[in-house]
């Protein structure tokens, strides 16, 4: 059964939430555990469609997944994989599946990926994988929608990325980590998750250094010298900046805990431009307060340790009621402004030229019927609704689900009015086609 959304906006947030583990860390801790072949466990796994997706890929790969709801914790054991193909189903499901290429090729020599294509939010190319694990000694072909990868052995290699991808980074970390030699990743994404699943790697024997840097060193290292683990996911980034562009449109209060606020540090930056105000309460929370009206800012998206792409929609929602013009450009994808159009129904003055959004910030937006277009999208739409006034009714809503554990109990507890319901697909067209035909 679909579901939908209702909210009753127009409340300030107040209170506290707690963030989960980082989605885009966690699956590729996950991708990664299929070097070992051992059992590994993972804690702070938040409870998402994203992650049961890839653990039932790992599942169809011969690994024993198991997910513990109570503690967040995820255990693997890749001790038996007899399977080094992914399914077209999984990866077009999610891309992050994608990222099983490097750890198959590295472990096994070979293995079969679907292609992830485009998605909703642009063309999304994968030259970079490729070129990365051809440098270290792989034949790639390209066959029936599937990404065909082969090597005799793998050899380190010096790869420059011609722009700093965090997938064509980690797929290269995972596949150089059994490879013989060392191997110098230059121009490599700096992302927290990349720091993230090196560290992960290291706890269970690799040997990367400068990792978080634009230049990561793999030396080498032999399956026997890898061994079990224990580990903790960091906390999502995207998750608590979205939490806070929640509070900045709806001029609230309130502690976000259980974060690294020095991954959070461009979008603290932007939050005190808008008039926003932090105050650090210890090393993992913080408190935001905005008091009346944001201000209007200009937002430029970039790799990290720049504005994040994934939380430039929500940050338009809070901008769509600031007090004058905000200019947003996007340098990632060519197609992340998605609910523009919704939050025009909203009332609000949004206007796209090229990769940028031109927000002339309006007194207040309106409830509507709205349709999440993907996940950070959709997740705008709810901040919109939250700080508009009446009710929004948003279908569509597992886009949202793919990426933020528990959002309507999350959002309770911050005093907004929000539940999440059931929703009968087709209520207007069963209605239309009910009709007596005669009327027309
Ligand atoms: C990851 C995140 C996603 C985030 C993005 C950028 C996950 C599951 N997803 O996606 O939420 O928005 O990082 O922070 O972790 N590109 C190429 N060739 C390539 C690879 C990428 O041209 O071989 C381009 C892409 O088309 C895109 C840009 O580089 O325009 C960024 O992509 P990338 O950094 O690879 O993002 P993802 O790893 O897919």
């Amino acid at each position: 059964m679909n579901q939908k959304i209702i909210i009753e906006g127009g409340r300030k947030l107040k209170g506290e939430v707690t963030i989960s583990g980082a989605k885009n860390a966690a699956l590729k801790l996950m991708a990664a555990a299929l070097i070992l072949d051992d059992t590994c466990e993972i804690y702070n796994v938040p409870e998402l469609t994203d992650v049961s997706t890839m653990a039932k890929l790992l599942q169809t790969l011969g690994a024993k997944v198991d997910y513990d709801k109570n503690e967040k914790k995820i255990t693997i054991n890749s001790e038996n994989i007899d399977n080094v193909e992914a399914h077209y189903d999984f990866v077009s499901k999610m891309r992050a599946s994608f990222i099983v290429l490097g750890s198959l090729l590295g472990r096994f020599h070979e293995a079969k990926v679907a292609l992830p294509g485009g998605c909703s939010i642009g063309e999304r190319r994968i030259d970079l994988h490729i070129k990365g694990l051809e440098s270290l000694g792989a034949q790639i072909k390209i066959e029936g929608g599937y990404v065909i990868a082969k090597a005799k052995k793998l050899t380190g290699a010096k790869i420059y990325l011609d722009r700093p991808s965090v997938g064509a980074t980690e797929n290269i970390l995972l596949a150089a980590v059994l490879a013989e030699g060392s191997t110098v990743l230059s121009n490599a994404a700096q992302e927290p998750e990349i720091i993230d699943l090196a560290n992960f790697l290291n706890a269970m024997g690799a040997d990367i250094s400068g990792a978080g840097t634009s230049e990561i060193i793999i030396n080498g290292v032999r399956q026997k010298d890898l061994k079990p683990l224990s580990y903790t996911t960091i906390p999502d980034r995207i998750e608590a900046g979205t939490y806070i562009s929640a509070i900045m449109a709806t001029r609230g209060k309130a502690i976000i805990r259980n974060i690294f606020p020095n991954h959070l540090s461009a979008v603290i930056s932007k939050v005190i431009e808008m008039g926003g105000k932090i105050s650090v309460l210890d090393p993992f929370s913080i408190e935001v307060a905005c008091n009346g009206k944001p201000n209007a800012v200009n937002i430029v998206t970039q790799p990290y340790p720049g504005f994040p792409t994934d939380l430039q929609s929500p940050f338009i929602s809070a901008l769509a009621v600031a007090e004058g013009v905000s200019i947003v450009t996007e340098n990632l994808y060519e197609n992340r402004f998605r609910q523009m159009g919704e939050l025009t129904r909203m009332g609000a003055d949004v206007q796209q030229e090229s990769n940028k959004a031109i927000i002339k910030g309006v007194r207040s937006l309106t409830g509507a019927q709205l349709i999440a277009p993907d996940l950070r999208a959709g997740v705008a739409l709810i901040i919109a609704g939250l700080c508009a006034d009446g009710v929004s009714e948003i279908t569509d809503i597992h886009h949202v689900d793919r990426g933020y554990e528990k959002i309507i109990e999350k959002f309770s507890a911050l005093g907004a009015n929000i539940k999440r319901v059931d929703s009968e697909d087709n209520n207007i067209d069963a209605m239309i086609n009910n009709m007596d035909e005669t009327i027309f």
